[in-house]
């Protein structure tokens, strides 16, 4: 039996709930095993198409799939059990029209079982949000640096330093909370215009190097385990140091086989059928 035929999940009402209350903590994963390790403790699992950079070592999430989004999608709901998981729509599959955005968001909903799906935009995205959200489907929006519009905004730089940008930023926010989207993740945007943007909607914002006024916080799961290498984005913490540990496992193993150290006589079937 998977993890989700017996589960018991955040619900995205309970999250919208949540709206000025406890924060709200969301980690990125994309595999089985990391998304069994961080389900009992966060609140939303992302399944987002920054999988494109970190699993697949893409230069951009612009490559991304929706038949990739769906695969992993489908691993992490079947891996998980308590947290709500969102999947998002990756560049190409919504941009389009709503009707577009509404076949790539029904496959991903209907062939993954996640709770909720998320695109990028502001103002230009409300009326796709809207006919989403009254068709069924709950949308997460994202704005400031909208990684998928890199090549229009020139780079991965913090926005909203421009008091035209911000105002831009904000309205979206507005336009795409009041199209119905449940939470608006907001993305490396200046402190002042995230507290704003947090201030002046009903539903959560969740922050990913916005600000700790945001209602809630993401961060990509490889950045806080050690795993992006000499790549530490300001916006993160690094928790532990796993690349370390896991180069030196390689480095210990490779150096027990050339010894003959590995296998030993434990690792070695013999005979007998009870061992395994
Ligand atoms: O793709 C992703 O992981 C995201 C987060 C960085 C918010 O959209």
């Amino acid at each position: 039996m998977s993890v989700a035929q017996h589960s018991s999940r955040i619900t995205i009402p309970e999250l919208v709930g949540r709206k000025g209350g406890e924060p709200i903590a969301v980690l990125t994963a994309y595999t089985a095993p990391v998304a069994r390790l961080v389900d009992p403790h966060v609140d939303m699992i992302l399944v987002g198409d920054s999988l494109g950079m970190v699993i697949y070592g893409m230069s951009s999430t612009l490559p991304v799939t929706l038949d990739m989004m769906i695969a992993h999608g489908r691993a992490v709901v079947n891996s998980s059990a308590h947290a709500a998981v969102t999947v998002d729509l990756p560049f190409g599959s919504y941009q389009a029209s709503p009707a577009q955005a509404f076949a790539s968001a029904g496959r991903v909903m209907a062939e993954t079982g996640c709770d909720a799906v998320k695109l990028e935009g502001g103002t230009e995205m409300a009326e796709t949000i809207a006919f989403l959200v009254a068709r069924g489907i709950p949308v997460m929006g994202h704005v400031g640096l909208i990684p998928q519009s890199v090549h229009v905004l020139g780079g991965y730089k913090a926005r909203g330093r421009d008091p035209k940008e911000a105002k831009k930023i904000l309205e979206g926010a507005i336009a795409i909370a009041a199209a119905g989207a449940f939470g608006i993740v907001i993305e490396g945007t200046i402190d002042a215009v995230s507290r704003e943007i947090t201030a002046a909607v009903a539903v959560p914002t969740i922050g990913i190097g916005a600000s700790a006024a945001c209602d809630g916080q993401v961060l990509v799961i490889d950045d806080i385990l050690g795993l992006s290498g000499d790549f530490k984005p300001k916006l993160a913490r690094r928790y532990v140091d796993l690349g370390s540990q896991i180069a030196e496992a390689a480095r210990t193993y490779a150096a027990d086989v050339k010894a003959h150290r590995f296998p030993g006589p434990e690792n070695v079937y013999g005979l007998s059928k009870t061992s395994t």
